[in-house]
């Protein structure tokens, strides 16, 4: 299957520290590999209201935000999460993109842990902190979430930058950039079940 790459943007600016070193790191990516590209921000999801146990569900409709990024997100082979690091995990809109999913895996017909079983989620994020440790809780929101999806998971890109464009003189990133995508994305297991292993 020819792989098909949605980068889900969480900032909450435009062409910011994130989205420069995602594009950095798609740039690599080969020339048929499909690439889509959706800003959160130009696409506001209403706020998540929890009608899992309450209510049949219905698709929701193609022209709305939501219905949007439930077709992008069926249709992709790779999930790029590409927020900054905002309170040591990710952006209020990346978040609210995720407490989508809780309603998608109930929406009939579509299946979708089961589609999205198998498929790659990775992670590209900005922070002004030099140190990468603190993203941790950002790495630990999306290797579970994949793991609950069951999911693969490529990891983290992490790159360094307060203000825009700072990233880009942070070389070190910029050089893990070029090989991101190309690493291995084992599928994902929850911490315990390795502690188990
Ligand atoms: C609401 C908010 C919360 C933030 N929280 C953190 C944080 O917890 N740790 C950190 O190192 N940087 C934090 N930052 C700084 C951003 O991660 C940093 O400016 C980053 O470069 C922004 O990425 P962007 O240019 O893609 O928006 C925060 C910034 C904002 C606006």
């Amino acid at each position: 299957m020819s792989r098909r790459f949605l980068f889900v943007l969480g900032s909450a600016r435009t062409e910011g520290n994130t989205e420069l070193l995602a594009h950095a790191a798609a740039e690599q990516l080969p020339a048929d590999v499909e690439q889509r590209w959706i800003r959160l921000a130009d696409h506001p999801l209403p706020d998540f209201v929890d009608l899992r146990h309450a209510s049949d569900h219905v698709r929701p409709p193609a022209d709305s935000a939501t219905g949007l990024l439930l077709e992008a997100t069926l249709a992709a082979t790779d999930i790029v999460i590409a927020s900054p690091l905002y309170w040591y995990s990710v952006s209020g809109l990346t978040k609210r993109y995720l407490d989508h999913w809780s309603g998608w895996l109930r929406v009939p017909g579509i299946d979708f842990r089961a589609t999205l079983a198998g498929r790659t989620l990775w992670g590209i994020a900005a922070l002004a902190d030099k140190e990468p440790s603190v993203a941790d809780p950002y790495a630990g929101t999306l290797n579970n979430s994949a793991a609950y999806m069951g999911m693969r998971f490529g990891g983290v890109l992490l790159g360094n930058g307060s203000g825009p464009g700072d990233v880009l003189k942070d070389t070190d990133a910029l050089t893990r950039a070029k090989t991101f995508f190309a690493q291995d994305a084992p599928l994902a297991r929850f911490p315990y079940q390795d502690q188990a292993a």
